[in-house]
């Protein structure tokens, strides 16, 4: 494999065996701090990011690599007019790995059709955020000791989220995974993604807007945040943006050993009382991100 544009560029296991090479990299940091000497990783960022684009850095760093690249297209010639297809180019002269965020779904794999490296989609619009997903999968399996035989329950926008669309196609592919999808009506699922994925493989999947009703059911609960920048008007931001705020409270019916997930930013939808809860595990996410990125990298930069 030579990019990673969608989740699914990768088989179950290449998934696996990611999630095998990040749990030996958190075992065994020192044996990787030489595995990218030379090589450069660019990261070119056409949306703000503060998780994935510091922890492609910080992976890279890690693995004795060096990092350029820029954190908005401002900084970019992109602000003078240039394409994408023109800028990967270029920097196929200069890194040997790209790393692209883009606020359209075509940004990265535009990228991978010029590109003369491999690039990395670091998250593309509301579509897809497949680095993400191997984050979510790492921490689910770390968390729960499996990725199968689980009721996972998204929470907030699932229609702009593009988390929670690469995390259903990778979890679609697990034995008996139940699905619980928690939205506003205005934030429902794409129904191309619940044709093509969840009806297609007649996969065990129910729509709610009541997140208690469902918390007992719950193994994994994947919140999410309402997203202003994908919002056409701010009148419908405001009226959905605090649809649910988990609380204390509200996890007083949940399993003892469900595990609670963001891939963060967090705005108002996790209360910050919520953090002490042994079940909260989005920060230990966001440290598995930069494990699996370093696994990833390797993988496609062909390091054994
Ligand atoms: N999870 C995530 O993509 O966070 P950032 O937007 O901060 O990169």
């Amino acid at each position: 494999m030579k990019n990673l544009i969608d989740i699914l560029d990768l088989s179950t296991e290449e998934i696996d065996e990611l999630l095998k090479k990040a749990n030996d990299i958190i075992a065994h940091p020192e044996q990787y701090r030489e595995k990218c000497r030379y090589k450069k990783l660019a990261t070119l960022f056409f949306e703000p990011s503060t998780r994935t684009r510091l922890s492609f850095e910080a992976a890279m760093y890690e693995l004795g690599g060096q990092v350029l690249g820029f954190s908005e297209a401002a900084s970019s010639s992109a602000a003078k007019g240039e394409s994408v297809a023109d800028t990967v180019r270029t920097v196929s002269c200069y890194a040997d790995i790209i790393a692209m965020r883009h606020p359209k779904e075509v940004g990265p794999l535009v990228a991978a059709m010029a590109a003369s490296v491999p690039v990395i989609n670091a998250g593309d619009g509301g579509h897809n955020h497949p680095t993400q997903t191997l984050t979510d999968l790492l921490t689910i399996s770390r968390e729960q000791g499996r990725l199968d035989n689980m009721t996972v329950g998204f929470c907030g926008d699932l229609k702009f989220g593009r988390t929670v669309h690469s995390l259903i196609a990778a979890l679609s592919r697990y034995e008996n995974v139940k699905f619980v999808l928690i939205s506003p009506e205005e934030l429902k699922l794409p129904s191309y993604i619940k044709k093509e994925i969840l009806q297609y493989k007649h996969l065990d999947y129910v729509q709610t807007t009541n997140l208690e009703s469902v918390m007992p059911d719950l193994d994994i609960l994947y919140m999410t945040r309402v997203q202003r920048e994908r919002f056409f008007n701010e009148e419908d931001y405001l009226r959905l943006k605090d649809s649910y705020i988990l609380t204390p409270e509200k996890l007083k019916t949940a399993k003892p050993d469900m595990s609670i997930l963001h891939p963060l930013p967090r705005v108002n939808e996790i209360s910050t009382a919520v953090d002490a809860d042994p079940r909260a595990a989005y920060f230990k996410q966001v440290l598995n991100g930069k494990y699996v990125r370093m696994a990833l990298i390797m993988k496609l930069l062909g390091v054994e």
